[in-house]
């Protein structure tokens, strides 16, 4: 049912790699594709942090879902019903405690609205304040907004009559407690729930309606296990496909520049709840795309503020580019006066490049001040050293030198300064991240060399892709010709693929030397045998954590090369080919002739040392080297 790059495919961009996927990993930053999504096989992996799994092992650890979470998740996505029995209170109280927040700001949210839309204040007043505004019911529906009643507890009591339980009201943040009374935080508001990327409603915001008095015009969850404010963007879940797609991501003030935008047609936009951004909520964006277009007010006031947050966004590697609207507009009123069309337009022809924008602006009022004047070419040129693109920066000085008037030779050398003292801070760090790479390198079983490794690997990796196949297999056996003398016959034999292995390694019992490998065997040999069916997905699903994330290092390992075009040490088996049978032969008797010739080094090795006799061990020896050859026969003519 679910298809594991489909719903990857909601939280990361995923690019189509040969008959993989790949993208910027979510678990942590980078700039080089380290993500890797099979459609084949059904399972991801995470070459920057080693995670992997199945499509719920995805949403467990992405989303922190727990399992059943994930299962609804799912559910919930491909339309299907899952039997969801009543809550028992025993159940209720087992859920945990995060997942009962959130079933709390669930029922919140389908109250808020059904309040907007079904009760008479709710029409009266929220409803029609939303439509004053200039939303359309299409609109009002698609952000599920809401109203909250002008009571004290209307929402509370109604939350504690269906079974909610006071304390995660209040965790939530949704129902103030004093004492012994408790009442609703958004009591007489219309309501903008949050969603996190993938939909959940993590918080609300909530505007006041009447004008005339000192409380606060919005106010917002409070932060709490399940809404962290920093780490969510409002809109990103209902702007994340449009974002990848135009390859561009406004960002704007609020949910109500968020909504007219989307009503006006222009659906890549998000914004950061009024202040500026923080990396994480970069880092949301960052996934998918690399440009920031910030979207000003028309008053100058908070602009110089803004400008500074900016420097962060270029440090994450990101382009960004600014643009203010005319005297007295903000993004909501602008996009509510206009068409698409005339919206896309001034957009198009009103975004300035960030540095080209700050310089100039800054310009103007550093005009006639040598000292403002001196303290700007600073700030510009910090702002330019964040850039690690150096072709980059070196156009930008050439730009700025024009707009300030300022010497390029003066502006170069400023960088130069910025970034020298920048290095010796990042030398610092970097000598302490270097250790630490020695380190996993020394522990790191030394793999291009380490042919045992590689081979218990590969048979893994067979039994994994094709255990249940059932191949015809050519083997050589001794026959008796007809002038009596013993020679080597092809004789095919037909078998499932784990059969083969498992009889063949068996008849020179071989034991893994890899305990991973080892435990892993085993239990794919014992689950092939118990199921006609065969899964990597399900086989993943039945074994711990641990070998799981190392099965998936196994299945995707081919795929690890291709995603940076490492070449592939030329270690045995080749490639996977087209004749399965041909592969499973190959690889088996490459690991016994390599286990022969160790064995065989061995007791070279005791008879050098020893001055006994050592007759038995030279016929041990001969015995091997026999075998070695017959099976090297075997092995060129499946090579
Ligand atoms: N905003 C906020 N907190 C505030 C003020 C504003 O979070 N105290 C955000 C809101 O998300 C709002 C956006 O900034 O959508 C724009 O602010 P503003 O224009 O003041 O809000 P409006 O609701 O449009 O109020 P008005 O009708 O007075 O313009
Ligand atoms: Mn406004």
């Amino acid at each position: 049912m679910a298809r594991v790059e489909e719903v990857i495919g909601d939280f990361v961009q995923l690019k189509k790699a040969g008959s993989n996927f790949k993208g910027l990993s979510p678990f942590s930053e980078e700039r080089t594709p380290s993500f890797m999504v099979s459609p084949v096989k059904q399972i991801w992996k995470d070459f920057s942090t080693g995670k992997g799994g199945t499509v719920v092992s995805f949403l467990m650890e992405h989303e922190h879902f727990t399992y059943p979470e994930a299962i609804r998740y799912l559910a919930k996505k491909y339309n299907i019903e899952v039997e969801e029995t009543v809550q028992s209170d025993a159940q209720k109280e087992a859920a945990g405690e995060r997942e009962s927040m959130y079933l709390v700001a669930e029922f919140a949210n389908t109250y808020f609205q059904n309040t907007l839309h079904k009760t008479e204040s709710g029409k009266a007043i929220g409803l029609s304040y939303f439509k004053e505004r200039g939303f359309s019911d299409e609109t009002i529906k698609k952000f599920q907004l809401g109203y909250s009643t002008d009571e004290w507890s209307g929402f509370t009591d109604e939350a504690l009559k269906n079974g909610y339980q006071l304390k995660y009201l209040e965790r939530t943040g949704l129902t103030v407690v004093k004492e012994t009374k408790q009442f609703d935080r958004f009591k007489g508001r219309v309501i903008f729930p949050i969603h996190s990327m993938s939909g959940r409603v993590l918080g609300f915001g909530g505007r006041i309606l009447a004008n005339n008095e000192k409380a606060a015009k919005y106010l917002n969850s409070p932060e709490s296990d399940i809404y962290h404010k920093s780490k969510v963007l409002y809109g990103i879940y209902y702007a994340k496909q449009t974002i990848a797609k135009e390859d561009n991501c406004y960002l704007v003030e609020g949910y109500t520049d968020v909504i007219q935008f989307h009503q006006t047609g222009i659906k890549n936009v998000v914004s950061s709840s009024g202040t500026a951004l923080t990396p994480e909520q970069i880092r949301l964006i960052n996934r998918l795309t690399k440009t920031i277009t910030v979207l000003f007010d028309g008053d100058a006031a908070g602009i110089r503020a803004a400008l500074r947050g900016i420097d962060l966004i270029l440090e994450q590697g990101m382009n960004v580019k600014v643009c203010t609207f005319p005297q007295g507009e903000d993004p909501d009123s602008f996009a509510k006066q206009n068409t698409k069309e005339e919206l896309q337009h001034y957009l198009n022809d009103n975004a300035k490049d960030f540095i080209a924008y700050k310089a100039s602006l800054l310009m103007q009022e550093a005009k006639n001040d040598p000292i403002a004047k001196a303290n700007l070419i600073r700030d510009m040129v910090t702002s330019i050293s964040k850039i690690s693109d150096q072709i980059k920066q070196e156009i930008y000085v050439r730009e700025c030198s024009k707009i300030m008037d300022i010497s390029e030779e003066v502006l170069f050398s400023t960088l130069a300064q910025i970034l020298k003292k920048e290095n010796a801070d990042f030398r610092k760090t970097q000598q302490k991240e270097q250790k630490a790479f020695e380190v996993i390198k020394a522990a790191a079983p030394a793999k291009k060399v380490d042919v045992q490794f590689e081979l218990e690997q590969k048979i893994i990796e067979i039994l994994l892709l094709y255990g249940n196949h059932q191949e015809d297999f050519e083997d050589l056996i001794y026959k008796e010709n007809d002038a009596g003398e013993l020679v080597l016959e092809p004789v095919i034999q037909q078998a499932r693929v784990f059969e083969k292995i498992y009889l063949d390694l068996q008849d020179d019992e071989m034991q893994f030397g890899n305990e991973n490998f080892k435990s892993i065997y085993y239990l794919l040999i014992d689950f092939l045998n118990q199921n006609d069916e065969f899964s990597i997905e399900n086989f993943i699903q039945n074994i711990d954590p641990p070998l799981a994330s190392a099965v998936t290092s196994i299945v995707m390992n081919e795929e690890r090369y291709s995603l940076h075009n490492w070449e592939k040490n030329n270690i045995y088996p080749k490639p996977k080919g087209q004749n399965v049978a041909q592969l499973v032969s190959e690889t088996i008797l490459s690991l016994r002739c390599f286990l022969i010739d160790q064995k065989v080094n061995e007791f070279k090795q005791t008879t050098q040392n020893t001055t006994e006799d050592h007759s038995g061990v030279l016929e041990d020896v001969l015995n091997y080297s026999n075998l070695k050859m017959l099976l090297s026969r075997k092995l060129n003519r499946v090579l």
